[in-house]
């Protein structure tokens, strides 16, 4: 399996690319799409960089034969993509065929190429009709997402052996409703956490939806965003710190998907918002718990944080409820979204769950680098920093599967440049660049790069 040149990955790791709906389909009003929230907040002035929409973005809608085109020709052995809740159900309830058909191609097209297609259902562009009757503050969304579901899986099920309920719930209830960054746009600490509870219960609800019309070898997921905490000094002050970041961005999702209900520190620090503890109903936190077949891990970079002196104080952190604490500025080499690069925080992260939650396979659903990249006069783009990055976090991947981390994969994120939120057009994340203006596609040499470790089974030492 190794060489001394290469660090070999167990033989039936998972490698593939990742993409989301909103972020690349454009096609926002083909057969009969309705509007999410990300439509409504984009058209909204001052929201987005550059007032960029997904109108358009990568018109990946008509153009998904010459995207698994390129999959193929890089030997991408599977592809994660989302489905747009409001092109399957435009009013968010009801089933537009014409829209469901569009994935029933683009998977056929997928298997027609030897690609296995891995579905995330909800990928943030909640339909706006659900969001008007309340979206995540209300219970009723998810109900109406585990109809979702179910839905699709009865299109799609026949052929798609991966599914994942709900992509960073953390970002979807904690950017979109309590600090107003993503869609909605709402700014509210206690309506946040109870959105968080409500995407949760979705996701739940969504897990026995599907694995009711389950077929034999299907595996369902969640994927959630994890952001280690760094401290520069080993005090108590400095760990509480971090204690408090870590519960409100990494165990306040993961713990009551795990059985272990909201964690007692989570709900301490924030039961002065008096907004969870009253969401929660019998039998919520039976409906989480359902088992998962494994654990999507998205992780970018890890974030510095450091005490306050004034407990009480707010905090910088944008987390709601949190206080006494602060993010402090990442430390450079930054990527063009200004996030560290270290590595070692994703072994870290990797060994930690394998301590937190043990017995339990994880996935690497997303790991990549923004770079300002430059077409060169020979129309390559040698875009090294993201060989450099891709390289050094598989490296950081090997060394904890070395160290008894159970990861079966790992996804790049993404296949191609995209819709990057709230910073539009701006962050270039993609194994292939996409020219805005003329939607043409160029492989860059990190693609190149990521189709040799997957060709290989393994990383350049
Ligand atoms: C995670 C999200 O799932 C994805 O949509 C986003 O583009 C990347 N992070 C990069 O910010």
């Amino acid at each position: 399996m190794t060489n001394k040149k290469a660090l070999g990955f167990p033989s039936d790791f998972v490698w593939g690319a990742a993409t989301a709906s909103y972020q690349i389909e454009g096609g926002a009003k083909e057969d009969g799409r309705g509007p999410s929230i990300w439509d409504t907040f984009t058209a909204t002035e001052g929201k987005v960089l550059g007032g960029d929409t997904g109108d358009v973005a990568c018109d990946h809608f008509h153009r998904y034969p010459e995207d698994v085109a390129l999959m193929a020709e890089l030997g991408l052995p599977t592809y994660r993509f989302s489905v747009s809740w409001s092109r399957v159900m435009p009013d968010g309830r009801t089933v537009n065929p014409q829209g469901m058909e569009f994935y029933d191609r683009l998977v056929d097209e997928l298997l027609d190429h030897g690609i296995t297609p891995m579905i995330t259902l909800f990928h943030w562009d909640l339909p706006q009709a659900l969001e008007d009757e309340g979206g995540w503050r209300v219970r009723d969304t998810a109900a109406r997402f585990a109809d979702y579901a179910a839905a699709v899986h009865g299109a799609l099920g026949d052929r798609v052996p991966d599914w994942t309920t709900l992509n960073e719930p953390f970002c979807s209830a904690f950017l979109g409703y309590g600090t107003g960054v993503h869609a909605p746009g709402v700014a509210e600490p206690g309506t946040a956490l109870v959105a968080a509870h409500h995407h949760l219960l979705a996701h739940g609800l969504g897990m026995r939806a599907l694995r009711a019309a389950a077929r034999p070898g299907q595996r369902f997921s969640l994927v959630l965003n994890f952001a280690p905490a760094l401290t520069d000094v080993d005090d108590e002050a400095h760990r509480e710190a971090a204690r408090k970041f870590d519960g409100m961005q990494n165990r306040i999702f993961l713990d009551p998907v795990l059985g272990r209900g909201y964690p007692e520190d989570v709900l301490a620090d924030v039961a002065h918002l008096g907004a969870l503890e009253p969401a929660i109903r019998d039998g919520d936190l039976e409906t989480i718990t359902t088992p998962l077949d494994w654990l999507g891990v998205n992780y970018y970079a890890p974030v510095r944080v450091a005490p306050l002196a004034d407990l009480e104080a707010p905090s910088n952190s944008g987390l709601p409820g949190l206080r006494g604490f602060d993010v402090l500025p990442p430390r450079g080499p930054l990527t063009s979204f200004g996030w560290e690069q270290t590595p070692s925080s994703l072994t870290d992260l990797l060994l930690w769950l394998r301590r937190h939650c043990p017995g339990l396979p994880l996935m690497i659903a997303e790991n990549g680098a923004a770079f300002a990249d430059t077409i060169d006069s020979d129309g390559r783009i040698r875009d090294r920093d993201r060989v450099r990055y891709f390289a050094d976090h598989l490296r950081a991947v090997h060394a904890a599967i070395e160290q008894g981390a159970d990861v079966r994969g790992y996804l790049a994120w993404s296949l191609l440049d995209n819709f990057e939120w709230a910073l539009g057009y701006s962050q270039r994340f993609g194994l292939i660049h996409v020219d805005f203006d003329t939607l043409q596609r160029t492989v860059k040499d990190s693609a190149r790069f990521f189709s040799g470790v997957a060709a290989s089974n393994a990383v350049p030492v």
